[in-house]
């Protein structure tokens, strides 16, 4: 039996860093996606492959011992195998659509993938549990994981995190997602934010009621299809960003240049490089190209309504 199971890349678009520290956030799903395929196997081994290259250990090894890109795979698969001891193999083929290490949540949908086809060869699981256990696996590798990423992968579309409930959305926008080229490390920019907020906790206190206070904001000019506040409430979360720290000089001349023409832009995900986005009305999508330094890729993403989907084929 084969057990196939994908996940949606994610944007936040409001609330990234500051959700870790307990505030609301607005994500959503997007149009690109990982599909992880799972079968067992007779070889005593747990193989992954993936992109990133391939790893094949005893099936008694504990993800501990395997390179951190590997980890959550090994994990989960330790996990399911510990509850069936008849298993004598798994091989789990890992397949993207999702740029790695630039803040469109490739790690999170590759657990939720993964939680979601590796378990469904042993048994039912619903999307909670399935949610939950991509959690714990992506804890393996970034431990100060908010889980708000994983959520929005598991059931899809917009969502004011931590509510799993879809908010509707009406406006008729471009949602540009620009990619500074620049790879950049989740754990190490998180860890960088936990400093800040240790040298000055009354600002970092003051910053998270900011942004709990735009968020709100931003729910009723969503309510009210008013794309002109929606555009300027992510320039104004962009400045809470730069106070944490975690733009630089190539994100910050992306997103003036993307200023020009679009609604409003900021970094999405956990920046110090990785991906801005921007709100952009149709007419002005041409201008784009003249705006990027010729390095830096853009594509315009759909919102994605489905979240995890998994299946399984009998051979
Ligand atoms: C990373 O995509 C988003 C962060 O807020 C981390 C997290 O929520 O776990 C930076």
């Amino acid at each position: 039996m084969k057990s196939i199971a994908s996940a949606p890349a994610k944007i936040i678009l409001f609330g990234e860093h500051f959700v870790v520290h307990g505030t609301k956030a607005i994500l959503a799903a997007i149009d690109k996606r990982v599909t992880v395929t799972s079968t067992f196997t007779n070889d005593n081994t747990i193989k992954v492959n993936s992109q990133l290259g391939t790893l094949e250990i005893p099936i008694s090894s504990s993800y501990e011992e395997a390179k951190s890109e590997f980890r959550p795979f090994i994990f989960l698969a330790n996990k399911m195998i510990n509850s069936n001891q008849n298993v004598s193999g798994l091989e789990i083929t890992i397949d993207s659509d999702i740029p790695i290490g630039v803040g469109l949540g490739s790690s999170s949908a590759c657990c939720i993938a993964a939680a979601a086809s590796i378990s469904e060869l042993f048994k039912k699981l619903s999307s909670e549990k399935i949610l939950n256990l991509a959690i714990e696996a992506e804890k393996t590798i970034f431990p100060d994981t908010s889980g708000a990423d994983c959520t929005v992968c598991t059931y899809g579309g917009m969502i004011e995190y931590p509510s799993i409930e879809k908010i509707s959305n009406t406006f008729d926008l471009n949602l540009l997602i620009a990619n500074s080229m620049i790879p950049h490390n989740t754990k190490n920019s998180v860890e960088k934010v936990n400093k800040f907020k240790e040298n000055d906790e009354d600002r970092f206190s003051q910053l998270c009621n900011l942004e709990n206070r735009l968020i709100d904001e931003v729910i009723i000019a969503m309510k009210n299809n008013d794309t002109t506040t929606l555009g300027s409430k992510m320039s104004e979360n962009q400045k809470y960003l730069e106070e944490i720290q975690v733009s630089n000089n190539t994100l910050r001349n992306m997103i003036n240049s993307l200023n020009e023409i679009s609604l409003g832009s900021k970094i999405t995900g956990a920046g110090d490089g990785g991906c801005v986005i921007a709100l952009v009305e149709d007419e002005n999508m041409d201008k784009v190209p003249a705006l990027l330094p010729k390095d830096k890729e853009y594509f315009s993403a759909k919102i994605d309504t489905k979240g995890v989907v998994w299946s399984t084929i009998e051979e």
